[in-house]
């Protein structure tokens, strides 16, 4: 009874799903699928002995942290050559009618997202897989079962017993304004476009979070041992009945004046979209040509790529406001008259530097060209100076500090300028304490930086130690912060004590220091002491600091108000030195060790645990004194060249365990050691099973 119900309740839903998320077209109301779904939350709940990895319920995620376990692609995955150029897109056509004879040509959209690669087995979803270096990629399962789009299990009877489908991971314009919206108001970094948000959200470490970012995907490639169809065009028309969703924008060309006309009609039309494309790919239809063409190293030699100019967007420049950051370095933003640019409405643009001004001759009033380029907000690129009205002025860049009026000082060797009164201006006030509480630095949650500005005003505090003062009282009283949200906060103040050391000293805010550069130092000296002691000369002993950020953190350390609020910090119990190392044996003592490439067993970051754990020092890179390097697949050239020239050793993965005498003896975690077992069994199987495309075994 109970069992039939789940089977019910399972089927309906998938059903529902698919009318809702692949074909846009629901047949009951949001109300009623959530009921449906609670209920069968409940019975499963109920009746752990029904569980299925593919229920319906597994679309919210879980809050159980993944670590990705690296799988080999049964058919690699290959890119596509590019090309920007009309000429060179005919001299495609040309080459493979040449070597086939007349064919057939699908033009279809890039997407602009991540690749997937989506392995069915009896008509059910059983793995799927990043595109990782194209041999071997990232497991994402349980996250892409969060996908309403991605059918967990097929309509219809009629699909091979074992495919792999690939497609892109999108994320909507509308998911992506959302996400960012959300992000800016609790201070976390913003994605730079769509496709990066697609890609970081895929790689999360919990599907719960997955669930919530309103992905996509949509399949344009279908693979598997003699599939039985004949052509691309007729694989995607079954693919699209067993409930994929396949883009209905595509065409069959049969000249090159028909591939023309659909890469010009949607060079605008994809405007449109409600998801980001950046060019049209041509594929040769028929596999028997597709066959008979075959691949190069990297691509098919019966696909390309034609690839869209970034969109530009011609309007009025009205103003240009200053904005100071936390480091006072001022950025020149562009106010504009509001104009559609790759799905969605600009009114700023940045203009970098006053050397980029006046290289450009831009001034207030004239017609300017803005270009989206992956970066978050769109840049001025250029003027059009046939529209300028005659007597517009030159525009002269600001000299005094925009918000408290400080001359600007420019630094050696760099183009931004920068208001030096670090303790009294605004901006670079509250952007510190917004930088402090961040999730990578202190990780204070429920402060905002509108809360932060809010308690600013108020005169709660004035720098990162005045945070450490603050009373639940006093949060109490602020305008939207109620008891329970008060008390969260100070909380999370409270808990911020622990935070590790080298994220303490990210937080401070040094100019130039970044996550890493604040680990490597953290690494190197042990204690705030220690860096705070350190002459320029001595900081540069660590890695990654050259003699600009030694000079910085030097300047920051030299400043008395800097220092007050360390000693406050100090006080106020946070954590200024380093963990304990484990220490397992010194075997490894004096040895400098590189670690390069990817390894089956273990990660790279686990392999540095093991060097130091046994006494060794991990070098970033190869240098005279490198004792040995890890290598693992794929390491990088630079280093193979160098590691060859000064003649040393390269030793593989399991050497190295053996050298330390295995990994047991240092702990590791349990999904680590879960994940080299299974990672062994999976080789060994894929190993077998594994084809190359020069073998002409894809379909
Ligand atoms: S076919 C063997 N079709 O572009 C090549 N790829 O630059 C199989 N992409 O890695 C890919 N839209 O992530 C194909 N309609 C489309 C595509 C598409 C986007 C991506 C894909 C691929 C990359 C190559």
């Amino acid at each position: 009874m109970v069992q039939e119900r789940i089977m019910e309740l399972r089927r309906a839903l998938n059903h529902h799903n698919y009318k809702y998320y692949v074909e846009n077209s629901p047949e009951i109301s949001d109300f009623e699928f959530d009921r449906m779904m609670r209920e069968l939350q409940d019975l499963e709940a109920a009746h752990p002995e029904y569980a299925d990895p593919n229920s319906p319920t597994v679309r919210v995620g879980s809050d159980i942290t993944a670590d990705f376990a690296s799988v080999e692609h049964r058919f690699p995955m290959l890119s596509l050559s590019n090309t920007y150029s009309i000429d060179e897109l005919r001299e495609f056509v040309e080459r493979v009618e040449r070597e086939v004879g007349e064919t057939e040509f699908v033009c279809e959209l890039k997407f602009d997202g991540t690749a997937i690669s989506l392995t069915y087995e009896d008509g059910r979803l059983m793995q799927a897989a990043t595109r990782g270096d194209g041999e071997r990629g990232d497991d994402v399962t349980a996250n892409a079962r969060t996908i309403r789009s991605i059918p967990l299990e097929l309509r219809g009877d009629d699909y091979p017993r074992l495919f792999e489908i690939r497609g892109e991971i999108l994320m909507p314009y509308a998911s992506f304004d959302r996400l960012n919206a959300e992000r800016e108001q609790n201070g976390e970094p913003l994605f730079a476009n769509p496709r990066n948000a697609a890609a970081g959200t895929l790689k999360q470490q919990q599907s719960s979070i997955v669930a919530k970012r309103g992905l996509d995907c949509t399949l344009y490639q279908l693979a598997g041992e003699s599939l039985p169809y004949e052509s691309h065009w007729e694989s995607m028309e079954h693919a699209r009945k067993w409930g994929f969703k396949i883009s209905d924008k595509m065409r069959i060309c049969r000249s090159m004046q028909e591939i023309e006309e659909f890469i010009n009609y949607w060079d605008t039309g994809r405007k449109a979209l409600p998801f980001p494309t950046d060019g049209v790919v041509i594929k040769v239809n028929r596999y028997s040509d597709q066959r008979a063409l075959g691949f190069t190293a990297k691509a098919p030699r019966w696909a390309v790529a034609y690839k869209f100019k970034a969109e530009q967007a011609l309007t009025k420049l009205l103003s240009v406001d200053f904005q100071v950051g936390r480091t006072g370095a001022i950025t020149p933003v562009a106010n504009l008259e509001p104009v559609q640019l790759a799905g969605t409405t600009v009114k700023r643009a940045t203009l970098h530097n006053a050397e980029q001004i006046a290289q450009l001759d831009i001034r207030v009033g004239d017609m300017v060209y803005v270009e989206k380029s992956g970066e978050i907000i769109p840049k001025i690129t250029g003027v059009e100076h046939s529209q300028r009205e005659r007597d517009i002025r030159p525009f002269e860049f600001i000299d005094k500090c925009p918000v408290c009026g400080t001359p600007l000082v420019r630094y050696e060797g760099e183009v931004k300028s920068y208001c030096p009164n670090q303790s009294h201006c605004r901006p670079q006030i509250l952007g510190r304490i917004i930088h402090f509480i961040r999730r990578k630095a202190m990780d204070i949650d429920g402060l905002g930086a509108e809360t932060v500005e809010l308690l600013f005003e108020r005169g709660l505090i004035r720098d990162i130690a005045d945070l450490y003062d603050l009373k639940a009282a006093d949060l109490a009283k602020l305008p939207r912060l109620g008891d329970k949200s008060a008390d969260n906060i100070v909380r999370s103040i409270d808990a911020s004590r622990k935070v590790p050391f080298n994220r303490v000293l990210f937080g401070l805010g040094i100019r130039f220091v970044g996550e890493t550069t604040a680990k490597y130092l953290a690494e190197h000296f042990r204690s705030m002491d220690a860096v705070m002691q350190a002459t320029p000369e001595e900081l540069m002993e660590s890695e990654e600091v050259g003699e600009k950020i030694a000079d910085s953190i030097a300047d920051y350390f030299a400043d008395e108000s800097n220092r007050t609020i360390i000693e406050r910090l100090r006080k106020a119990g946070l954590q200024f030195e380093a963990e304990e190392r484990e220490s397992v044996s010194d075997t490894l003592a004096g040895r400098n060790i590189v670690v390069s490439g990817t390894f089956r067993e273990h990660s790279r970051d686990r392999l540095k645990e093991l060097i130091e754990a046994h006494g060794g020092k991990v070098q970033s890179g190869v240098a005279a004194n490198t004792d040995f390097i890890i290598a693992g697949d794929k390491m990088g050239p630079t280093k193979l060249q160098k590691a060859k020239k000064l003649g040393i050793r390269l030793v593989s993965e399991e050497e190295f365990i053996g050298m330390i005498g295995g990994d047991s003896g240092s702990a590791p975690t349990s999904a680590t050691a879960a994940k080299s077992a299974a990672s062994t069994e999976r080789t060994a199987a894929d190993a077998a099973t594994k084809k190359t495309p020069e073998q002409g075994s894809l379909f």
